[in-house]
């Protein structure tokens, strides 16, 4: 079933039945003012923090149609007939209401047509500004005049904690109060505290412009009447918002406006809700004047679409285009700047960033805006240990050179997490490899920066530090150790256990740290590097090698986990990619293994993580078994892992395998079945229920994973064989057979590369020549210094 398409040309998706299985969400503005939307217009805000700066209500796990929202009602004055300009919560049959949503780059567009008035809400929060708009645009089309109300509605929570406005209510709603003066409501909190910079309490708004309210409601159980839901509210029912101002209780900012129309006549007008008092809500609403939204939506689209302009595709295949060139890339933003702190499912509550998300989350953006990804890559790398691990949870205070770590009981008890993670810092090593391809930007490797809690080092010495924090950790094997756990969280081989997927990350890391130093000239770290990267791979051979894969780990008391002849999880996904993506196995064993997993986890909706799942062998090891089999780290589909593998079927130049993986993995592939997936078919979730659940293809987690990233270098770098070098840069595609070219257009530190591929022998992969501004090439690397300042034509022939 299809609930909408894409919009390539706009680069919006847009619904066009708003019963969607699932309220189907975009982002508006930053986390300086967030906003989370549905396309029916649920939702929240909040200023700086997710976990505790809640402007507007959500209730999280909640039916779809008991969600507080950014909601306009219609009235109809005459005949009393009243409906929301989203379908939701009013719902007026489908077969009379006409609604579409659009979502785009940081706006979303809801309209709907009813009774003869078009009526239109563009949701954004203006561009660096912590405030929201929704301006909104009537049309009567219905031939006669008429007579309307509007009101709008949002619902302040009582206290920036969404924990504690939820369940501390014998506080919490005994602080808040409402009052009302020319088209403004302001809420106040605690209002007679003395804050220390002279003020008291706190303040939020919300303001109508461009009309005038006729009336207004600041308390929720006023507004709707007794026994009342968000479809029908007995003040737009009855015709009058009654003016009742909060007093304890629950505050909201509900304003009603009259609009006479005559046939054709059109009207606009804007609510906005911010922090502070009456000043502040009339400094925003006096700003509002004819044709700013317009400005303020375009200012919006050409900021995001600039960055989304500087990598461009155009394939055989409409899917892959449109993720690539907006809606994948558009969530490696998002995950980028709102790590998992915000959306319908994350609550709000982790009040920093995960060490290995955000190094990952880092990577999906790099080849669109490496400027902004190399600001968080040194606040990371400010967030290591000055023994090279990773802080698990970087603290969004973060104040580098003088944290507690994970040694100190005060961070254990603060963050709950009771020891270091053995992958966080290794993460470190693609992700600055990534940063300096990119750019050319090698200085970066003698940039100073703090750790975490004393000292600094240059960006060399800090990842030659996570090395050194590996190999202090080593098993009798010569193995890295487990400690809390590494890439999966649920997977608990003990302080001393030995896991594949970490062994490999290691040797990624050597091979790429041994490559720095040579490019550096330290032949000394050259030499150790590559020395510890020849045992580390003769321990990893002989004691995780079985014929036709490589196990998953080995516990602390020797359990082999991901071992043929075990009866659960007897083979896993990530070794097999990793062995293959790190360049550790290749050739004729890269594809067996691969062909492994080909055969034991592929499944019609995505690879599984392993099979087959945890049913009775249990804790402590296999924490996942508290997860019904086929779910999340139980065996199923986890979204992220799918972007390893198109990176490993491409290394080992399988091109058909890679694409077939990508297409299962890309939401929009999905867009005929969403009744399946549940999804938004434009946003990748954490994971897929696979077929060992009863409904297998139905995804979960929306939005906030390590998905965007992973899956985005799968098709870049992967598929699309994208490879930037100190030097310069090399396009080696590892595509579909049947592809006969395609085309990629890359902003590359500063010039415009306009790529052709043409795919002439119908192969997988393999370029035999490539030809830049006319001139001929050898296969391989394009210069840097051959390129010129202008727009560079480059065929690439397979
Ligand atoms: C979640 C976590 C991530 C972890 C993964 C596998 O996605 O955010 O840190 O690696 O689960 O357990």
């Amino acid at each position: 079933m299809k609930y909408g398409y894409f919009d390539q040309e706009r680069r919006e998706y847009v619904i066009t039945r708003p019963d969607t299985p699932e309220p189907w969400a975009n982002y508006l503005g930053s986390p300086e003012y967030g906003a989370i939307i549905s396309n029916n217009a649920a939702g929240y805000s909040f200023i700086r923090s997710g976990a505790d700066g809640r402007l507007i209500r959500y209730r999280f796990n909640e039916l779809n149609t008991n969600l507080p929202g950014r909601y306009i009602y219609i009235r109809d004055d005459e005949t009393g007939e009243y409906w929301t300009n989203s379908w939701q919560p009013a719902a007026k049959p489908l077969e009379t209401f006409h609604s579409e949503c659009r979502h785009g780059t940081a706006y979303t567009v809801i309209s709907a047509e009813y009774a003869g008035i078009y009526s239109k809400a563009a949701y954004y929060v203006p561009l660096g500004k912590t405030h929201e708009v929704w301006d909104v645009r009537l049309r009567n089309n219905s031939g006669r005049p008429r007579k309307l109300s509007v009101f709008f509605y949002s619902e302040f929570t009582n206290l920036g904690s969404y924990e504690q406005d939820t369940v501390n209510l014998q506080y919490s709603t005994f602080i808040s109060r409402s009052e009302y003066k020319d088209n403004v409501i302001v809420q106040h909190l605690n209002e007679n505290t003395q804050n220390g910079d002279g003020t008291k309490g706190s303040h939020r708004f919300a303001a109508l412009a461009g009309a005038d309210a006729c009336a207004h409601c600041g308390d929720r159980e006023a507004f709707f009447g007794p026994y009342r839901n968000y479809g029908n509210p007995l003040t737009v029912e009855n015709g009058g918002a009654g003016g009742a101002d909060c007093y304890n209780g629950n505050a909201v900012g509900a304003l009603q406006t009259k609009v006479t129309l005559g046939a054709g006549e059109e009207s606009a007008m804007a609510y906005m809700l911010g922090e502070g008092n009456f000043d502040a809500a009339s400094a925003v609403a006096a700003a509002y004047v004819s044709g700013r939204a317009e400005r303020e939506l375009a200012e919006l689209k050409s900021y995001w679409h600039e960055k989304l302009d500087r990598f461009t595709v155009n394939t055989p295949d409409e899917n892959l285009n449109a993720s690539v060139n907006t809606w994948n890339a558009y969530q490696c933003f998002i995950t980028f700047i709102w790590s998992r702190a915000a959306s319908f499912i994350y609550c709000g509550l982790r009040n920093g960033y995960g060490y290995r998300d955000t190094i990952q989350d880092i990577q999906g953006i790099m080849h669109l805006a490496p400027e902004m990804a190399v600001e968080r890559l040194r606040f990371m790398l400010s967030a290591q240990v000055s023994s090279g691990g990773g802080l698990p949870l970087v603290k969004f205070t973060h104040n580098a050179g003088h944290e507690d770590t994970p040694d100190d009981a005060s961070y254990r008890e603060t963050t709950g997490h009771p020891h270091y993670r053995s992958d966080d810092a290794l993460w470190l090593f693609p992700t600055v490899d990534k940063y300096v391809r990119e750019t050319g930007d090698t200085a970066f490797y003698d940039e100073v920066i703090p750790f975490a809690e004393k000292g600094e080092a240059t960006v060399y010495g800090h990842l030659k530090r996570a090395i050194e924090f590996s190999f202090a950790h080593m098993t009798e094997h010569g193995l890295p150790a487990g400690l809390e756990a590494d890439w999966n969280d649920c997977l608990r081989m003990g302080e001393k256990g030995e896991s594949s997927f970490l062994s490999f990350q290691l040797y990624y890391a050597l091979e790429l740290f041994g490559a720095i130093a040579a490019f550096k000239g330290d032949a000394g770290s050259e030499a150790w590097a590559f020395g510890l990267k020849g045992k580390l791979a003769e321990a990893i051979e002989s004691y995780f090698f079985e014929g036709d894969r490589y196990i998953r780990a080995v516990t602390e008391d020797g359990l082999r986990i991901g071992s043929r002849g075990a009866e659960e999880a007897n083979i896993w996904l990530n070794p097999q990619s990793w062995a293959v993506l790190t360049g550790y196995a290749s050739g004729e064993k890269a594809k067996a293994i691969l062909d492994t997993v080909y055969q034991r986890l592929n499944t019609a909706y995505g690879v599984k993580l392993f099979d087959p799942p945890f049913r009775k062998f249990g804790m402590p090891v296999a924490r996942m078994i508290l997860f019904n089999p086929g779910t999340k780290e139980n065996a199923g589909v986890f979204s992220q892992t799918q972007g390893w593998l198109i990176q490993a079927e491409a290394k080992a130049g399988r091109g058909g395998r890679a694409f077939e993986y990508y297409n299962k993995a890309n939401p929009a592939a999905m867009n005929g079945r969403a009744e399946i997936r549940r999804l938004e078919p434009y946003a990748h979730g954490q994971f897929i229920e696979s077929d060992d659940s009863p409904y297998a293809g139905r995804g979960h987690v929306h939005w906030l994973t390590g998905t965007a990233s992973t899956v985005m270098i799968g098709l870049v770098e992967g598929i699309l064989g994208v490879h930037p070098a100190y030097e310069g840069i090399a396009v080696e595609p590892c595509i579909p057979a049947d592809w006969t070219g395609f085309t990629i257009r890359k902003l590359f530190r500063g010039r415009w590369l306009d790529i052709e591929v043409i795919n002439e022998s119908g192969t997988e992969k393999g370029v035999k020549r490539v030809v830049l501004n006319g001139s001929a090439l050898a296969p391989g690397l394009i210069p840097f210094d051959r390129l010129s300042e202008g727009v560079n034509e480059i065929k690439v022939y397979m």
